[in-house]
């Protein structure tokens, strides 16, 4: 398989990363410590085309490859992890299942406003009792006709109240399981839907997490994502991909967390000598180098699967598996090697290491990406 950039991902590449370190750096620490939303550093994202990557130009998307995206979200994480989950799940929950299964009126009316971060996008899979257990949807879509009414309660949702176009999936028909549930869009300010209070969390500060409250929400037919009963699979089709965008992010945590460990113990001295020169150092950017380029080719090759048009639910899956651990790893490592300063929020490290805990929870803990692994190589 070929890793090698072509030019005009060098060009993203090189894109987002001075996207990061004229737009996102200078505030991050404080963003992180407020819990402030990224506002005006979304909207430049979206004008510099980052928010709807593979999206079809007439849509107003980039038309670029899952690997062009795979790169911005590294160079991006690398810096802001807050930042990159917005275009994450922008990018590959929203954007990506509304283009590839919705309807040209959905496309027309919703995508096109995503893509440009006009509008930003949210997907509402979990719920109290439902998070990897996902298909025990509790929220309920009661068909009406040419109207579904839905109520219940969905949590954790990124983007929750800075959305403004909401995919929900709920369950219409409670006999057929998972294939009576149906995936529809919602939009902020429908009667009945509310914005519960923003969630306080130990990383990615800055992204925006609700829980939603849907009573008697009445939504039209046609905004049901696909056919009736196909909400499961979308979810399921769709977190696929999602889960390459946040192996990417994890690879990101852990070159950045790398990068500035790197830098500090060429600088830093101790016992007369640069910290480097200690070999219980050394070793452990040797192993941080190795591990985050053994994550980088996995994340790459699900990526390149994906644009070849080739099954990539195992890939992503072991892609997410592999990099979350390494984000883990080597951001507790680069707080080591920055010794009491990697403790204080000035050097960018100890936040790193509370971003990389997320990348081994969301969009499927690491024990579902285990299960999504075993099904796929016992079968
Ligand atoms: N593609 C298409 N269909 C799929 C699929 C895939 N990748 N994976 C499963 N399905 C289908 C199955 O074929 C089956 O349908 P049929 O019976 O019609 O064939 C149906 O889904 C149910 O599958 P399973 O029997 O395998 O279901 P399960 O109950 O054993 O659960 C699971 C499977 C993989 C554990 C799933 O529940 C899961 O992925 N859980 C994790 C949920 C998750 O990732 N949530 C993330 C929320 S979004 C988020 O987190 C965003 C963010 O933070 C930023
Ligand atoms: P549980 O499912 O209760 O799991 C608890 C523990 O048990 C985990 O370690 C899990 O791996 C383990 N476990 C569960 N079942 C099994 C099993 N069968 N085998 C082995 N171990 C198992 N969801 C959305 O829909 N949209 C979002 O935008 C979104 N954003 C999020 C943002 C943040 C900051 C957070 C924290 C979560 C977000 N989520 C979102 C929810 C996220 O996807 C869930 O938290 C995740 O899927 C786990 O579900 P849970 O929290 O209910 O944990």
């Amino acid at each position: 398989m070929d890793f090698s950039l072509n030019e005009e991902q060098k060009l993203i590449q090189e894109a987002a990363r001075d996207f990061a370190q004229t737009e996102l750096l200078a505030e991050v620490i404080e963003r992180d410590d407020a819990q402030r939303f990224p506002t005006e550093e979304i909207k430049k994202l979206g004008e510099l085309g980052f928010l709807g990557m593979m999206v079809d130009p007439k849509y107003g998307g980039s038309g670029l490859d899952t690997l062009s995206y795979v790169i911005a979200m590294e160079e991006i994480s690398k810096i802001d992890a807050s930042t990159s989950v917005v275009m994450s799940v922008n990018n590959s929950l929203v954007c990506w299942g509304l283009e590839k299964f919705g309807s040209e009126a959905q496309k027309e009316k919703y995508l096109t406003k995503l893509t440009t971060g006009e509008h930003i996008g949210a997907f509402c899979l979990s719920e109290p009792e439902a998070g990897s257990d996902a298909t025990s949807q509790k929220t309920t879509a009661i068909d009406m006709g040419d109207h579904y009414i839905v109520n219940g309660t969905k949590n954790w949702i990124t983007n929750g109240g800075t959305a403004s176009t909401y995919i929900v999936i709920a369950q219409t028909d409670k006999d057929k399981k998972h294939r009576g549930i149906n995936a529809l869009i919602i939009e902020k300010g429908a009667p009945g839907f509310e914005i519960g209070p923003k969630e306080n969390k130990l990383g990615i500060r800055g992204s925006d997490t609700h829980s939603l409250i849907f009573n008697d929400v009445k939504v039209p037919k046609e905004n049901r994502i696909g056919e009736d009963g196909f909400g499961f699979k979308f979810a399921m089709k769709t977190l696929a991909g999602g889960r390459i965008g946040i192996a990417a992010q994890a690879l990101g945590i852990a070159a950045g967390a790398y990068e500035l460990a790197l830098k500090y113990s060429k600088e830093r001295k101790a016992f007369g000598t640069e910290i480097s020169n200690h070999q219980a150092i050394a070793f452990k950017l040797a192993d941080m180098h190795t591990e985050i380029q053994a994550a980088r080719l996995l994340v790459y090759q699900s990526a390149i699967d994906k644009d070849n048009g080739n099954d990539y639910d195992l890939s992503g899956a072991m892609a997410k598996l592999y990099a979350s651990k390494v984000a883990m790893e080597t951001t507790v490592e680069a707080v080591q090697i920055h010794g009491g300063n990697g403790f204080v929020k000035d050097y960018h490290v100890e936040r790193l290491m509370r971003d990389a805990k997320i990348t081994q929870i969301y969009e499927g803990t690491s024990e579902i990406q285990k299960i999504v692994i075993s099904r796929s190589i016992l079968k």
